[in-house]
């Protein structure tokens, strides 16, 4: 909508974890280390557990790039699936071919057998599951047996858990603390620190820019700012302020978002906090200061410039 009026090619703000625009900031870059250096290195078992919105698909997506060409990867995006279907979408993103009637022992033998080969050429396999808060127990237990595919020498899988918090706790429980052992490295991913928002806006902006005269500097220093503290970092709901601020921008033919938009954006976004302290923000509420925009008044401001400009800037 707003792209041509900021001179960009796409939406720079999309909350799909789109690995082109990886940021590497201070946990993402960590996270990113200790996942490469652990994986060369042959480790078996690793864990990213990570708050919601804070980029664990994002770091996922860059760690599979990176490892593109030098080990075989696979995906498995969403693993709420009973223990036979983890098993054959493995193999299928392994693309293992298991002839009909399929039964759990012989697609196992399958797997083994293509683990065994890509380890006879000297090829690590890496298997990346997003969302592993949300593994069933009994899923656990065969993730548990195939990290048991191992040579004398090393292991055949190496297995990357990503997830939610709600994942230590499952690894935690007692019938399963035998995976919990296996685990030798992790890392913990949080929000963003506040100093790194204003370079996170910018390098979004370039990375969506149409050419090297795009300019990047749309935030002003107290908005990006603004927007550090109404996100907390967390770089998912940074986006969604950040969007909606160049949409406000937008619709008031501007091409600087000033701290007035972040505080409109924030008041009509679920799940922002407010950079002032409470009690504060609830005596401006009471007062009638804090939140005083009305609801969709981003999609309002866009509607009336559109209206105002007919066939203007998209
Ligand atoms: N390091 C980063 N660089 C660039 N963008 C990022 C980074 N971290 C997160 N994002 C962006 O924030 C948004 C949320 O990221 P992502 O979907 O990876 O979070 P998540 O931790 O997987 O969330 P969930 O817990 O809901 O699965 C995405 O738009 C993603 O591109
Ligand atoms: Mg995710």
């Amino acid at each position: 909508m707003y792209s041509r009026h900021f001179s960009l090619r796409e939406a720079p703000f999309s909350i799909t974890p789109d690995s082109a625009f990886f940021f590497p900031h201070e946990g993402a870059q960590a996270a990113l280390n200790m996942l490469l250096v652990a994986l060369r290195s042959g480790e078996g078992f690793l864990k990213i557990v990570g708050e919601v919105g804070c980029g664990k698909t994002v770091l996922c997506r860059q760690l599979l790039k990176t490892l593109q060409g030098e080990c075989v990867t696979a995906y498995i995006p969403n693993p709420d699936m009973g223990p036979d279907d983890l098993l054959m979408a493995l193999t299928h993103e392994l693309g293992v071919d298991v002839a009909p009637p399929v039964s759990r022992h012989k697609v196992f033998n399958a797997l083994r057998d293509c683990l065994l080969k890509h380890a006879e050429a000297g090829r690590h396999v890496v298997v990346c599951i997003d969302e592993a808060q949300a593994i069933p127990l009994r899923t656990v237990e065969s993730l548990r047996l195939l990290s048991n595919l191992e040579t004398e020498k090393k292991k055949l899988l190496q297995l990357v858990l990503l997830g939610q918090p709600e994942l230590d706790e499952k690894l935690s429980r007692p019938e399963i603390r035998q995976l919990l052992q296996r685990i030798t490295f992790s890392e913990y991913l949080g929000p963003m620190m506040a100093h790194r928002v204003p370079a996170y806006l910018a390098h979004r902006l370039a990375t969506a820019a149409l050419s090297d005269v795009t300019d990047t500097r749309v935030f002003e220093a107290d908005a990006a700012q603004s927007i550090a503290r109404f996100s907390g970092g967390v770089p998912r709901l940074v986006n969604v302020l950040a969007h909606k601020c160049l949409m406000l921008a937008y619709g008031e033919n501007e091409h600087r978002v000033k701290v007035r938009h972040v505080r409109m954006a924030a008041s009509e976004t679920p799940g922002v906090r407010a950079p002032v302290p409470w009690w504060v923000s609830s005596w401006l509420g009471w007062k009638g200061v804090w939140r005083s925009t009305r609801p969709g008044a981003t999609k309002a401001a866009v509607k009336q410039f559109q209206d105002e400009h007919p066939g203007g800037s998209r």
